[in-house]
Parts: C-alpha cells; sequence; structure tokens
C-alpha cells in the first residue's frame, strides 16, 4: 500500500482491509499504538498519547504516523 504523504499508517491499514484498534483517531487515548518494525514514520504534531520513551522503543501512533518511507507495523 503506498501513501501519498497525507494519509495515516491507520487510514492506509484500512483501505488495505488490515483492523487496528482505534478510538480517538486524534493521537491522544493511544488505542492504536502499534510497534514498529521498520522505516521512519513522522507526525504534524507531537502525539499527546506516545511519549518520548515509547518512541525510542519503536512504538507508533498509527491513527497520526504518516509514512515517510516503507514502514513496517506489527498490527
Ligand atoms: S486512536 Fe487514539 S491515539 Fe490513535
Amino acid at each position: 500500500m503506498s501513501s501519498d504523504g497525507t494519509e495515516s499508517i491507520l487510514e492506509l491499514a484500512e483501505q488495505a482491509g488490515i483492523r487496528i484498534r482505534s478510538n480517538c483517531r486524534q493521537g491522544v487515548c493511544g488505542a492504536c499504538k502499534k510497534r514498529k518494525v521498520a522505516g521512519v514514520v513522522r507526525y504534524d504534531a507531537e502525539p499527546d498519547g506516545l511519549d518520548r520513551s515509547e518512541q525510542d522503543n519503536g512504538m507508533i501512533l498509527t491513527c497520526v504516523a504518516i509514512p515517510v518511507d516503507r514502514v513496517v507495523v506489527e498490527a
């Protein structure tokens, strides 16, 4: 699945028929948190629902994480 640079990983997964648990879809609640195995993501704003240590351990909020290149996520 390729991104146009604006769609989140959650949106791309849903388009591919992959279900990821979500709730707020605004980077606040943490429900969509997943481990990124490979690749780089960006956020338009620092996500409230993910602290720095989680980010350092590879966790992302799929509802607001936008892939920068090829990204692999444990779903
Ligand atoms: S659905 Fe709430 S942080 Fe992603």
